[in-house]
């Protein structure tokens, strides 16, 4: 087991003031997150303990890699939040998705078929990391034809947006939501990616804050002073929202 205290950070409740995590993969054995239920109850514990006190979970729905559908989803976290009562761990818990743009998605989008929802109309949606999608701006188009507003998840991670910035500015405009990586703020994912996180926080182009937790190393690596003093600034800047999910 890792030493939640290692770095000798005193973590209690440093991330209370977002209150809620919109971004992460905690239902077991669905996706890359947790791959059981008990790991789940550690994870969940271990971002109680940070602070959070609800959970809209996000696991993957890529068709190549995780065909997880709608009703699997809610099942699961149904079973994931009895668990939780009968461990007495009080958080609040419900299940989204993070929803790959493939084929799949178009397809599901073009059904009528209802998408899982972070709040309201909120779509959590993510891309290809190695190059853009020639047809992205138009797949969101489609999706907010549909009534849906896309929450573009990490978008200071797409390497191919780092050297063209006003791409991200575009879908901003656009009417998209751009939801950061705690991580990315701290150098988890690289230099790169932490300046293009600082660079989008500068910008006021960011509305929510995630953890992507997959693992306890991402559990560990939250435990930062960086990332909550970056936190702080923005939640008081007034341009996060994470608290009124
Ligand atoms: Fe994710």
């Amino acid at each position: 087991m890792f030493n939640l205290f290692k770095k000798n950070v005193d973590v209690s409740a440093m991330l209370s003031l977002l209150k809620t995590d919109m971004h992460s993969h905690l239902i077991p054995g669905i996706d890359d997150g947790s791959p059981d239920m008990d790991t789940s109850m550690a994870l969940i514990s271990g971002l109680q303990q940070l602070g959070y006190k609800k959970f809209i979970t996000s696991p993957h729905i890529m068709w190549d890699m995780y065909k997880n559908e709608r009703d699997t989803i809610l099942r699961k976290a149904d079973e994931v939040r009895e668990e939780l009562r009968r461990r007495n761990i009080n958080v609040e818990f419900h299940a989204a998705a993070e929803y790959f743009m493939d084929d799949y998605f178009s397809k599901l989008i073009k059904s009528g078929a209802p998408l899982l929802t972070i709040k309201d109309n909120w779509v959590l949606v993510e891309f290809s990391f190695i190059s853009q999608p020639f047809d992205l701006k138009q797949n969101l188009f489609d999706l907010q034809i549909k009534g849906y507003k896309p929450v573009i998840a990490h978008p200071e991670r797409y390497s191919y947006f780092h050297s063209k910035k006003e791409r991200v500015h575009e879908l901003y405009e656009q009417g998209c939501l751009l939801q950061v990586n705690l991580l990315s703020l701290s150098g988890y994912y690289g230099k790169p990616v932490q300046e293009m996180a600082k660079y989008l926080l500068k910008n006021n182009l960011v509305t929510l804050f995630g953890t992507d937790l997959h693992h306890f190393r991402h559990l560990e690596s939250l435990h930062d002073k960086e990332i909550f003093r970056i936190v702080k600034e923005e939640v008081e800047s007034g341009n996060i929202v994470n608290a009124e999910l």
